[in-house]
């Protein structure tokens, strides 16, 4: 078992323990009951979650009340889902001496986060991710969120977990697609950060994607280190956090105009691409590096271009609700080389002229 400790000192807790390892599922349950003794626990999960086994390996013998978010997904990440969250602990009298234990993807671990958030204003959380997106990201850091019907988190809260355990064992029942849409979070942390972790991950690509556990293992551990350490220097997202968003400006604005068909990953590859041409266009870094970022997210079978139906004006009408935007117009992450962002005068999120922009999303 690996163990990373985040600390965040604006936080209640200060710091708190993400733990890895292979089978950690089955033996949490006691260890949370003893850690939270006194705590009524409500866990948030969805179908997906029921169907694989995996809340019941989590539960064992505990009647500990369980939430499933149906159906499983994005389409799901509103505050419908929410407000029925909330009214559900409100009806089986649940108080602020409530822990909720979020059991799933990125969409259950954000909403199940929002919602404590916000109940009773606020009780602990714990995050037990069990996909490649939320083990990498999602579930590390924080953000909390759910959408709305023009933008992705147009509602959320920073409300640290006070535990995260990932299990990767767990990812072996996720579905193909999923999994290697997820793994592009885990590259992205990478290109930021760590130009040994992007070799690591193009030496190691076939043992990641044949899901061998001591591998999986080593990549929620570079993982954890390099989101923990800019989450610690930037809790709240005030200036370094923002080169966490690589590729998701244009990323999120993809995922939402394909009305969800595109998952998440899948569309920020295609923000990373973008992001790319962007630094060629700005000359700020060599024409090579995109190339060596497009091969491996080919051979990650992910998409690299712009579905045909997304046309240019309703992304530049998306992009512009983006959460990095200044006076109605966003600012980008870039890089002038794998693990080196681009940050003129100390900004991490940078402007760039909707000419470029323009120019970029004809031939992206
Ligand atoms: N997913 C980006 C962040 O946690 O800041």
């Amino acid at each position: 078992m690996l163990e990373h400790e985040i600390k965040i000192p604006a936080s209640p807790a200060k710091s708190y323990r993400t733990e890895i390892g292979s089978g950690l599922l089955g033996g949490l349950w006691p260890r949370i009951e003893a850690d939270f003794n006194g705590y009524n626990k409500f866990v948030v999960t969805d179908e997906n979650l029921v169907s694989a086994g995996h809340l019941e390996k989590l539960l064992g013998q505990s009647d500990a009340p369980a939430f499933v978010i149906s159906p499983p997904g994005e389409a799901s990440k509103n505050i419908d889902t929410a407000v029925t969250i909330i009214e559900t602990m409100e009806k089986a009298c649940l108080g602020r001496d409530t822990l909720v234990v979020a059991l799933g993807g990125g969409t259950v671990g954000d909403i199940a986060g929002f919602a404590a958030a916000v109940f009773k204003r606020g009780v602990p959380v714990i995050q037990i991710p069990t996909t490649t997106v939320a083990q990498a990201d999602s579930a590390v850091g924080g953000k909390t969120g759910i959408d709305s019907s023009l933008s992705k988190n147009a509602f959320g809260a920073f409300w640290h977990p006070s535990a995260v355990y990932i299990d990767v064992a767990t990812l072996t029942t996720l579905d193909d697609r999923q999994f290697r849409a997820g793994l592009v979070e885990s590259f992205k942390h990478a290109l930021i950060a760590d130009s040994e972790y992007f070799e690591y991950l193009e030496n190691n690509l076939d043992a990641v994607l044949e899901r061998k556990s001591e591998v999986l293992e080593k990549v929620a551990q570079f993982n954890c280190k390099i989101k923990g350490d800019v989450v610690e220097t930037d809790p709240y997202e005030q200036n370094k956090r923002r080169i966490l968003n690589y590729g998701h400006t244009i990323g999120h604005a993809v995922e939402t105009a394909s009305g969800f068909e595109l998952l998440h990953g899948e569309a920020v590859a295609i923000g990373i691409i973008a992001a790319g041409m962007i630094e060629i266009e700005l000359k700020i870094a060599p024409k090579d590096r995109l190339e060596r970022v497009r091969q491996i997210l080919e051979k990650l079978d992910v998409p690299v271009k712009l579905p045909p139906n997304l046309a240019e004006k309703d992304l530049i009408d998306l992009i512009k609700h983006d959460k990095k935007a200044v006076n109605k117009w966003p600012r980008f992450v870039l890089l002038n080389d794998i693990g080196q962002v681009y940050c003129p005068d100390g900004q991490y999120a940078v402007d760039v002229a909707p000419e470029i922009l323009g120019r970029v999303l004809k031939i992206l």
